[in-house]
């Protein structure tokens, strides 16, 4: 049986591809970052571990008994569990920024560099990173998600190309919007460390959480965390798997549009689908 270890399990995307991969008969690790949330996992018995991405201690502890439950193997590894820290940039305090990429770049990092040296002893392994079309293109109020999710494909795909010819292969997926719970906690984190009151940009935060509070039903283009898994599956089952692979129409027109379009054409196209 394989075994694969997936963060962020508690919601959304990583609850889903955690319950999908054990149907699909791997031997799951799913971690959550409250322990109260192990509970509910294990109730669905996927084996469930506490994994805090800004706690090192927590990321060296769980790995640890990975590695105790499997004999010393780990097949893959699932990176998903992030935040959305939402704010105009310049309302983001250093702090806050720092937050955002402890959480969703050195977290990453750290627990990556554990597994890395486990694939290399057993010749070979999966990595996949759960990135954002918000990697490859830039949006308003969006700056701190941004940069994180830009920085990881800088250090994953560099990975990629230093791990190629050992067998561990590194892969990044690029969701649109999909139907979790990311935007509910974004506002949060909006409401949490943004100085709403004192910003220029008052006015049009209040609109924005009034808006997310009364959004109701499916975006457009929005589609169920089982887009994801689709993907996911192939990059941990497929011989050649992909260096990128894109989620949602959205993604797809944006990364064409990146790639052959006029740059003042692309930030007209970014701001009137906001
Ligand atoms: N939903 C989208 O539209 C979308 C689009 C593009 C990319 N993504 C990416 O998809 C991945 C999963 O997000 P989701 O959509 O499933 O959102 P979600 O429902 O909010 O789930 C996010 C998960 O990440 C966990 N998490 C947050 N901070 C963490 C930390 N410091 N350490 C470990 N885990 C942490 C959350 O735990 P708690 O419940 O404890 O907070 C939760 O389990 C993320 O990498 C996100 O960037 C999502």
């Amino acid at each position: 049986m394989q075994s694969i270890l997936v963060t962020g399990c508690s919601s959304g995307i990583g609850a889903h591809c955690a319950r999908r991969l054990k149907e699909d008969g791997w031997q799951v690790f799913a971690t959550v970052r409250n322990p109260e949330d192990i509970s509910t996992l294990e109730m669905q018995k996927i084996r469930t571990l506490h994994l805090d991405y800004t706690d090192g201690a927590s990321i060296h502890s769980a790995v640890v008994q990975v590695l105790k439950e499997t004999g010393g193997t780990l097949d893959a590894l699932f990176n998903n569990g992030a935040y959305g820290q939402p704010g105009a940039v310049e309302d983001l305090t250093t702090d806050v920024l720092r937050q955002q990429f402890e959480a969703n770049f050195f977290g990453w990092h750290e627990l990556t560099n554990l597994v890395v040296p486990v694939m290399r002893r057993q010749g070979g392994g999966r990595i996949i990173h759960c990135s954002s079309v918000l990697g490859w293109i830039p949006m308003r109020w969006r700056g701190a998600y941004n940069a994180s999710k830009y920085a990881l494909e800088g250090l994953a795909s560099t990975m990629r190309l230093e791990l190629k010819g050992e067998g561990i292969h590194v892969c990044l997926i690029e969701p649109g919007p999909i139907r979790t719970r990311f935007s509910e906690n974004a506002l949060a984190k909006l409401e949490e460390n943004i100085d709403l009151e004192n910003s220029v940009h008052a006015v049009a935060y209040k609109a924005r959480i009034e808006s997310g509070k009364n959004k109701s039903g499916a975006g457009r283009f929005e589609l169920g965390p089982e887009a994801v898994y689709a993907k996911l599956r192939h990059a941990l089952t497929a011989k050649n798997p992909k260096a990128h692979y894109g989620v949602t129409i959205p993604t797809h027109v944006m990364n064409f549009a990146r790639r052959f379009l006029p740059q003042r054409l692309v930030d007209r196209i970014i701001v009137s689908g906001e």
